[in-house]
């Protein structure tokens, strides 16, 4: 897998947990914490976990649940530092590549509903608004649950 120039985009394995806990720590108020990350790699091969690395360490990572026709998205996540240079993105497509060759024909996920960036990242790439879940996240934020079809 490539990724933008300089890094890497790979499998994650069991020795990037840690990185991984840092970047979910840097990325979220509400982060997964290590032992998540662990039952989610071991949920292989059902789930798939992707980390994008410039050789220094892990910048990001993101995981797909590939269980059927639907593939969900489990989390995108990029650190502070190396946001805006194309990562998320670059992921994002990985996870849309992993999921064709699943033959999953759509792609699912949520997000939290003051969360532009991600938002304008999603319908970019053409990702739809199909249902919006009333305060669903601590703080009584709303939910939108976003839909991309794979043609
Ligand atoms: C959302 C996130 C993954 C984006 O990662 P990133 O590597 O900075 O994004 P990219 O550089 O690949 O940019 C992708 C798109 O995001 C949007 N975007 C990125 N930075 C933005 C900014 N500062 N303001 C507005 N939109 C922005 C743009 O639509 C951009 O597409 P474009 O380059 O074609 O214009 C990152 O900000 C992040 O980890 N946020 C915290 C965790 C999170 O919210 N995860 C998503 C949970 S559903």
């Amino acid at each position: 897998m490539s990724g933008p120039p300089g890094m890497t985009v790979r499998e994650a394995g069991w020795r990037d947990i840690p990185a991984m806990g840092e970047v979910e720590r840097a990325a979220f108020d509400d982060p997964w914490s290590e032992a998540t990350l662990w039952a989610e790699l071991a949920a292989r091969p059902r789930r798939h976990y992707l980390v994008a690395t410039d050789g220094s360490g892990v910048l990001a990572h993101a995981g797909l649940d590939l269980t059927g026709e639907v593939a969900d998205v489990m989390t995108l996540a990029v650190h502070p530092a190396a946001r805006g240079r194309g990562l998320g993105a670059c992921l994002l497509e990985e996870l849309h590549g992993l999921a064709r060759d699943a033959d999953a024909t759509s792609m699912l996920l949520e997000v939290r509903a003051d969360n532009t960036v991600a938002h304008r990242l999603y319908l970019s790439r053409d990702y739809r608004l199909i249902r919006t879940r009333p305060g669903y996240y601590p703080g009584g934020v709303d939910a939108l649950v976003l839909r991309k079809e794979l043609t």
